[in-house]
């Protein structure tokens, strides 16, 4: 485990607005059987979240900037420090009483990320890692899959949705070069454990395009500190401000890059 005064500070906000979430999922669960469905109910859950986190870091850590799905940017006095934060990734799980679903936070320092926190409350478990300290799953270090044979590699990607419609040519071709190849095709439905479970090496590989810079930051460092690589699904760096992103072994994201680029 990081036992840095950087990660404490991000792993007990974590586990406050982890701990409102997991009341309000216990409370969607009665009510996706209502008429009415929990979709307010869930977006009061994600905004509280949100301030939960915003309060602590900004208790923690005076003066760093924000960046975040629901209040946008809140610039610090710190220009060097700024967090990134998704409160609740993988909503639509959440209000359909699924328990894939996480907190995701980041920190990115003069421009770099340096640490990176998914935890899915539901679960309770957390995903931490730091710049040159490795990757960690509750006590447990990660390394990603060593796996080379794409015909065995289980690959996760995201699914544009209906509002969407008019990406799913492109994924449609892209599904079907990559399924003619790989072992498998999952779809979790929460880009953040997507990341988590390429650090564990659950999942060999993974694309989605659309993404935001607060579905992936915390999910990079993960990916990078378990000996993983990421990068744009067209080759570059710039995974946080295009939303384009592929991950995996050296060798899996080399073979998925091929198969997406057509
Ligand atoms: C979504 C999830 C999902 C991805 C979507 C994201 P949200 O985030 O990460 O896996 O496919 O594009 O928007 O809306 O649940 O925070
Ligand atoms: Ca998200
Ligand atoms: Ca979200």
């Amino acid at each position: 485990m990081i036992r840095s005064a950087l990660m404490n500070v991000m792993t007990a906000a974590a586990l406050k607005a982890g701990r409102g979430l997991k009341r309000d999922f216990g409370e969607v669960e009665n009510l996706v059987v209502s008429l009415k469905g929990p979709g307010d109910f869930v977006t009061a859950a994600d905004k509280k979240a949100e301030a939960v986190l915003f309060e602590e870091l900004s208790k923690s850590r005076p003066g760093y900037g924000f960046l975040m799905e629901e209040a946008g940017i809140v610039e610090g006095a710190d220009k060097a420090n700024r967090w990134i934060i998704d409160p609740l990734d993988g909503t639509t799980n959440f209000l359909h009483g699924l328990p894939l679903f996480a907190i995701s936070i980041a920190l990115e320092r003069d421009g770099a990320l340096i640490a990176g926190l998914v935890y899915n409350p539901a679960t309770d478990d957390m995903y931490v890692a730091e710049r040159g300290q490795g990757a960690w799953h509750n006590n447990r270090r990660l390394r990603v899959a060593p796996r080379r044979d794409f015909s065995e590699s289980l690959v996760g990607c995201g699914i544009p949705h209906l509002g969407r419609a008019e990406e799913h040519p492109r994924f449609k071709t892209e599904l079907a070069a990559v399924m003619a190849h790989a072992l498998n095709v999952r779809r979790l439905g929460a880009a953040s454990l997507d990341l988590a479970f390429i650090a564990a090496g659950r999942l060999d590989a993974f694309w989605e395009r659309g993404l935001k810079a607060w579905d992936v930051a915390a999910g990079i460092v993960l990916v990078r500190e378990a000996g993983g690589y990421v990068s744009e699904i067209e080759g570059g760096d710039a995974m946080l401000a295009s939303g384009s992103i592929c991950a995996g072994n050296e060798a899996t994201l080399q073979r998925l890059m091929m198969l997406l680029r057509g």
